[in-house]
């Protein structure tokens, strides 16, 4: 392999540990709400690993597991209720919500002060014009990993696979804003793997395994795979192609172990802001 492995599980660690002495210098302890809705088993292993980042950062944690079959107004009147509590300073609703849930609805329910997964339509707005409360999540750590290793959007061809709303846009926003030059590729994108070939940073956030072939990949680039997957094996994998696609990249992200715990490190770091927000420290 000649790339330079990005390690997102040690990055985590270590800023999990900042945000844990930042949260003890606080009046109060940080506090998140985690809902899920239905049972799936994928949202569930979500849910759970939320709960220990909060114990490992010293916040108090709260979790709502909701049957299928909860109604629009069950759920908003749930959301409602945790904006009004002092002692909540981040709430997440987990998605997808199961079929027949509004969820542009519920999204706009939260109070965008605690909207730590930055989806509210005011966050995400504050977040286009450049001057974001809260970082979305997953965008905000693959931010975090380029920082780290010492890569500077600034100049360079950035290409996101996917237009998602919880990552593809959000981090094109984030690239954009790092004066990176950015195309967005999806499914009705004719040339992407010509695109992605021209990429000094290419992010990965699609869905599908295999995708991303070593012919996709400049020599030199910047690899990071945003998706999860199960291979035919069953084993966790993204989108990317590792190991051939590791002979030609500078740096690459595992997966598992690579944007996933960053993501959930950001959400900490983003429940830390929140409670800072509603306890007037700065
Ligand atoms: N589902 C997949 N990713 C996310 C995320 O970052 N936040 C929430 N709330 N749901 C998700």
């Amino acid at each position: 392999m000649a790339a330079t492995l990005i390690d997102g599980k040690a990055l985590a660690a270590k800023l999990k540990g900042e945000v844990r002495a930042r949260a003890e210098a606080l009046p109060r302890k940080p506090g998140l709400a985690v809902v899920l809705v239905g049972d799936d088993p994928a949202s569930r292993v979500y849910v759970t690993s939320k709960r220990k980042d909060c114990e490992e950062c010293g916040f108090y944690s709260e979790e709502y597991a909701l049957p299928a079959e909860t109604t629009q107004k069950e759920l908003l009147d749930l959301v409602a209720g945790l904006n009004g509590r002092e002692e909540i300073d981040g709430i997440l609703v987990q998605l997808p919500l199961p079929g027949g849930l509004d969820e542009r609805e519920v999204l706009l329910a939260i109070d965008p002060a605690k909207d730590v997964d930055c989806f509210h339509p005011y966050n995400v707005g504050q977040l286009t014009i450049g001057a974001p409360v809260f970082q979305p999540c997953t965008p905000g750590g693959v931010m975090e990993m380029l920082r780290a290793y010492g890569v500077d959007p600034a100049g360079k061809r950035c290409v996101v696979l996917g237009r998602s709303n919880i990552v593809g846009k959000p981090m094109a926003l984030l690239l954009l804003h790092a004066h990176g030059t950015v195309a967005v590729c999806h499914s009705r994108t004719p040339d992407l793997k010509e695109l992605a070939a021209s990429a000094d940073i290419l992010v990965s956030a699609v869905g599908k395994a295999g995708l991303v072939t070593a012919d996709m990949v400049k020599e030199g680039a910047v690899v990071i795979d945003v998706a999860m997957n199960r291979n035919e094996a069953g084993r966790l994998c993204g989108d990317v192609r590792f190991e051939e696609a590791a002979e030609r990249a500078a740096y690459i992200t595992p997966v598992p172990g690579g944007v996933g715990p960053m993501t959930r490190a950001m959400l900490m770091k983003n429940t830390l802001t929140a409670a800072m927000l509603h306890q007037g420290v700065r």
